[in-house]
């Protein structure tokens, strides 16, 4: 019995542990503010070219774009985000005005 429980432990944490690699979750362990402004299309836009990459799962809709307003803001202005990648000037005011 013991020995067929650990295989199968094994796979479910696998599982678990990639399904959220691959979909990109990375800020759940940041709590989510208070949405007070909804991202406009442009802004959407610029989080889909440059940021779903890593991100897909965190980004999903506008709600959770919004839920992490100020943390992405200050993530492209510091310019720790997009990482490997770099954002045109363009992009960067289009995600700071939020538009
Ligand atoms: C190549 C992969 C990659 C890309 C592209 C990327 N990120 Fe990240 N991001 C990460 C990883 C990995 C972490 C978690 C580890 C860390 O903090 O370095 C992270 C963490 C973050 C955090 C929380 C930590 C912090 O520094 O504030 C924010 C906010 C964030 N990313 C926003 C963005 C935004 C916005 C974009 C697009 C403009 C983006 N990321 C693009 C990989 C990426």
């Amino acid at each position: 019995m013991k020995t067929k429980l650990f295989p199968a432990l094994l796979l479910i944490w696998l599982v678990i542990v990639f399904s959220a690699a691959c979909s990109g979750i990375r800020l759940q362990k940041y709590p989510p503010e208070a949405c007070s402004l909804l991202p406009g299309n442009q802004t959407m836009d610029v989080i889909e070219n440059t940021c779903f990459l890593c991100h897909r799962g965190d980004f999903a809709t506008r709600q959770d774009v919004c839920e992490r307003k100020e943390m992405i803001q200050d993530a492209v202005l510091s310019k720790r985000m997009p990482k490997l990648k770099s954002l045109s000037e363009e992009d960067l005011q289009i995600l700071l005005q939020w538009e």
